[in-house]
């Protein structure tokens, strides 16, 4: 049976994940956002008949078996606890909250009502990175020792969505969960550093040391200052935001390394407007359908929420151990000093 499904948020994120979910065999039933003049153009793209402003007020007229949170990250935690109390299972888009109170309420809601919540942490779902955390899992590298992982980002996002939370919270948190999928373990000390480029009120340049539980550690940067002339990755691409992710992720073991380029440079396009390696792992477009991490992230959702799998991909505990991780290093940038987590 197809699920139904209600969407907060109908942003940039919020219209590809509606167009996803539709594709992924669902019925999206409701939207609820703030903005009116965004709230009809994706009522009208995705044929929806029920919206309202507030999430909770749609609930109530309309339910639904998984609610889509893809709004401002401020929002998600209550807007999860909400869809959570009316009785629905939550899809929330990274991050799943912002402090380590929010999530645990999140989760302990989750519990309360029996429902299920999967974080939006896509990188899970790129098939590239499923197959370092299985070659990993099986040993094929030894004892794990460490993890090295960089995401810069255009600079241009910085501007219009880069700073509306911490940036670590944008582009950290990605690699926050790659190596918590990679280690399987919660983060116990944190070191972090960074630099502010002038004019901005936040990290521009994140560098940050992780000890994980079991002794791996982790590197962790992320910058925001891709110029306008490198190579695109998502330019006209499904998802409305031009401009490039840069990036990799590396495991040393003991008996070997594993190594990944973010977006593959398998395809390189020169055309008269420039250079382009676009995507091929995260959303793209294949047979007229999205395809890649989104799809599969998706379709794993509705199968966690129709019971039909254990939430084995991306278990909650796992989400929450990241938010606890990403608020360390906020935190340590805040003090200037290293931070110890408790025990989760
Ligand atoms: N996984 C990924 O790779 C990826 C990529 C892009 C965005 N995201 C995440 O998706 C989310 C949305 O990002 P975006 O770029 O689409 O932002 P956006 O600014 O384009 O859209 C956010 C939308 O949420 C709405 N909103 C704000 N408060 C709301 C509330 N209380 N209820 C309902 N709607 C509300 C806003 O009006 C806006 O339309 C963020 O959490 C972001 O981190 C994830």
């Amino acid at each position: 049976m197809s699920p139904t499904v209600v969407i907060a948020g109908v942003g940039r994120f919020g219209m590809l994940h509606a167009r996803v979910w539709r594709e992924a065999g669902a019925r999206v039933v409701g939207l609820a956002d703030p903005d009116p003049e965004r709230l009809a153009v994706a009522a009208r793209t995705h044929e929806v008949a029920r919206t309202d402003p507030d999430l909770a007020a749609l609930l109530d007229r309309q339910s639904a078996d998984i609610v889509v949170i893809a709004s401002d990250e401020a929002s998600h935690a209550d807007l999860a606890v909400a869809a959570l109390a009316a009785g629905s299972h939550v899809f929330v888009e990274k991050p799943l909250a912002l402090s380590t109170v929010d999530a645990e309420r999140i989760a302990a809601t989750a519990a309360a009502h029996g429902r299920q919540v999967v974080a939006g942490q896509i990188s899970r779902f790129a098939a590239p990175m499923a197959r370092m955390r299985a070659r990993i899992a099986s040993g094929a590298i030894g004892t794990l020792c460490a993890l090295r992982l960089r995401r810069d980002f255009s600079r241009a996002w910085y501007a219009s969505f880069g700073d509306r939370v911490h940036p670590v919270w944008e582009s950290c948190i990605h690699d926050i969960d790659l190596a918590t999928s990679f280690t399987g373990r919660p983060v116990r000390r944190v070191m972090a550093m960074h630099a502010v480029a002038a004019g901005k009120a936040r990290s521009s340049v994140v560098s940050a040391l992780l000890e994980f539980d079991g002794g791996v550690i982790a590197t962790i940067e992320s910058a925001w200052l891709v110029p306008p002339g490198a190579p695109g990755t998502l330019d006209g691409g499904p998802l409305a935001l031009d401009g490039a992710i840069v990036g990799e992720a590396e495991a040393l073991g003991l008996d070997g390394v594993l190594r990944q380029r973010l977006v593959s440079d398998a395809l390189v396009e020169w055309t008269g407007t420039g250079a382009q390696v676009p995507d091929m792992s995260l959303w793209p477009e294949e047979d007229g359908v999205i395809g890649g991490a989104l799809r599969r992230e998706i379709r794993y959702a509705i199968d966690v929420c129709a019971g039909h799998r254990p939430p084995d991909v991306m278990p909650l505990r796992e989400a929450c151990w990241g938010v606890a991780a990403a608020e360390a290093i906020v935190e340590s940038l805040r003090t200037n000093s290293p931070v110890e987590l408790p025990p989760a």
